[in-house]
């Protein structure tokens, strides 16, 4: 395709199509040809979007929450990123490494008959201000980025649909009109934060994998933000160990846009994502 070249390395698949990796333009004929497999579970988000908290409790529900097994192994091979590179020992992988991984199926006891055999896809959604805080913070944390601009020109970039993964409102939009799909459950971080309970229960439910109430305590208190945030398979602190992040900052943070906008930045925000969700039914919490 015509790639429009923005900045060192990253490209734009099409014109007025998405920000991506220099590993995706490598890969681009093998994504092109990547085999779906029916009995895969995903999980989709745009970035900054609560990926690693949904990540971890997918594996955890489908590897019958074994918080030890999940401990022995980063997030990032258990449930590796589809378009990230290869980063040492915290490997994410083009499209080979998903030939080695067991199919949901196999290890989650859901697509044994062909009725029942499908491609599940978790979508998770935040709401656009805490994902740009978050994801300012992100390009702050990471080397690669180069971020050396300030909140409200990340924020302008983002808008123009200039950063990494951009855009975001075609993203999420797009999950939104298939948010009744039978193969999709389409949550929100908001609702996380709220309820973790009701959204594990959903997720679980849409895996086929329901929990003993023991499993369901053990599994909450795993995925609280204060055990996360501890959990060196899921919080990349490993990242300021081999160099790959810069040591102020974490990862996993507390998101908090109200502490961030000046009140002319927020008003050009809430005007972006005013037009962007004028043809849609699609509303987002913003006050938690
Ligand atoms: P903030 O930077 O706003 O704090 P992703 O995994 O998609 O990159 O998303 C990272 C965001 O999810 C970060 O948001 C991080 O703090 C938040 N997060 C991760 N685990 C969490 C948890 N257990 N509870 C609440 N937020 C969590």
């Amino acid at each position: 395709t015509d790639n429009i070249i923005l900045s060192e390395g990253l490209a734009r698949s099409e014109p007025g199509g998405f920000v991506l990796t220099p590993e995706f333009g490598r890969n681009y004929d093998e994504f092109l040809d990547f085999q779906i497999r029916k009995d895969d579970a995903w999980v989709v988000t745009f970035p900054k979007c609560g990926t690693t908290w949904t990540q971890e409790m997918v594996w955890m529900l489908i590897n019958d929450c074994d918080a030890e097994l999940a401990k022995q192994t980063p997030l990032t091979v258990r449930a590796p990123f589809l378009e990230v590179s290869r980063v040492e020992s915290m490997e994410s992988s083009p499209p080979e490494m998903f030939e080695f991984m067991p199919p949901v199926s196999s290890i989650a006891g859901v697509g044994n008959s062909p009725e029942s055999s499908y491609t599940l896809v978790v979508y998770v959604a935040r709401n656009p201000k805490d994902v740009i805080v978050s994801f300012y913070h992100h390009h702050k944390l990471m080397k690669m980025q180069g971020c050396d601009g300030n909140l409200e020109n990340f924020a302008d970039y983002f808008m123009k649909d200039q950063v990494i993964f951009c855009p975001y409102f075609p993203h999420i939009l797009d999950a939104w009109t298939k948010r009744s799909h039978p193969n999709m459950l389409f949550i929100f971080y908001e609702d996380m934060k709220k309820d973790l309970r009701g959204e594990v229960e959903k997720v679980a439910k849409f895996l086929g994998k329901p929990l003993t109430e023991e499993k369901m305590f053990k599994l909450l208190e795993h995925l609280k933000f204060d055990n996360i945030s501890k959990n060196e398979s899921v919080n990349f602190e490993i990242g300021k160990k081999i160099g790959f992040m810069n040591q102020d900052g974490a990862f996993i943070r507390k998101g908090d846009w109200k502490n961030h906008f000046s009140p002319e930045l927020n008003r050009r925000i809430d005007a972006w994502v005013e037009a962007n969700l004028a043809e849609t039914d699609l509303r987002f919490e913003m006050e938690l």
